[in-house]
């Protein structure tokens, strides 16, 4: 299975190069649009199960609905001294990657998922919308942190829109630029990737509780591209 981590490491890195690519730091658009073909997300990697306890999800943590993965990127701005986080946006995409919603959020951290109408799968019918904040994290060394996330609100009801808890982890880059000086009030467009769970409150659903994200045997399918637009 290691092997398998690792393949999906390298494509995952491949795939992140070429939005840095094709969106240089001083973009200051959000509305990055790229298909998974433009992505050249071309995948079979499976979910990675090493999580730390520092991001369990509370005792009261329910039923998971199925992983999504991220791919987008996190925005930072120089101040003159240093790099600060400035916002964040990224497309969800579900086992067969197909893109089934968004994610964004600002400076505060605060995250916001958008879940398209209409994905059967995740049983939305109208778009649902999840309002997140970070309550716990754990720092790595070459990309953002894993995170805990308790949802504060919710739109639609469905099965994503339920939950109280959303775990991000397998995450691959996302950083802000380490030695990198910049005129004041440059942007950066940092590229990263990372699997989302969400957990829904135990009494929604007793006999399914399970507490640890779906990982190993959970794949995620894409097809093989040839070609990877700016390599
Ligand atoms: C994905 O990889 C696994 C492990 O090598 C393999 O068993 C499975 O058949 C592959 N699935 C697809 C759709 O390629
Ligand atoms: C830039 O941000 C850092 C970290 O928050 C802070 O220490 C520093 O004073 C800021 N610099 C300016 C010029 O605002
Ligand atoms: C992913 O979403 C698409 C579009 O809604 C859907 O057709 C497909 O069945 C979903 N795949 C899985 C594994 O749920
Ligand atoms: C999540 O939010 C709920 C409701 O505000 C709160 O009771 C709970 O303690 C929070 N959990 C964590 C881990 O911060």
């Amino acid at each position: 299975m290691a092997k398998y981590h690792e393949s999906a490491v390298l494509v995952l890195s491949i795939c992140l190069a070429v939005s840095f690519l094709s969106f240089p730091g001083a973009d200051a658009s959000f509305g990055l649009d790229l298909t998974v073909e433009e992505l050249g997300l071309a995948v079979n990697f499976s979910v990675p199960c090493d999580l730390p306890t520092g991001i369990a999800i509370p005792d009261k943590g329910g039923l998971l609905t199925p992983n999504l993965l991220a791919v987008g990127y996190q925005r930072y701005m120089y101040n003159g001294t240093s790099w600060q986080f400035s916002g964040q946006h990224a497309y969800l995409y579900n086992k067969t990657l197909d893109k089934v919603g968004r994610l964004y959020g600002g400076r505060n951290r605060r995250v916001t998922f958008e879940l398209y109408a209409g994905q059967s799968a995740l049983a939305t019918t109208a778009k649902a919308t999840v309002h997140a904040k970070p309550v716990k994290n754990v720092y790595q060394t070459f990309s953002i942190p894993l995170q805990l996330l308790n949802v504060t609100g919710t739109s639609e009801i469905s099965n994503y829109a339920a939950a109280d808890y959303i775990q991000r982890f397998g995450t691959q880059n996302g950083l802000p630029p380490a030695n990198l000086k910049a005129k004041k009030a440059t942007f950066f467009n940092s590229g990263f990737s990372a699997f989302y769970a969400f957990y829904l409150p135990l009494e929604l659903s007793p006999q399914l509780a399970t507490r640890v994200p779906r990982c190993g045997d959970e794949r995620f399918y894409g097809v093989q591209f040839g070609t990877i637009p700016g390599l």
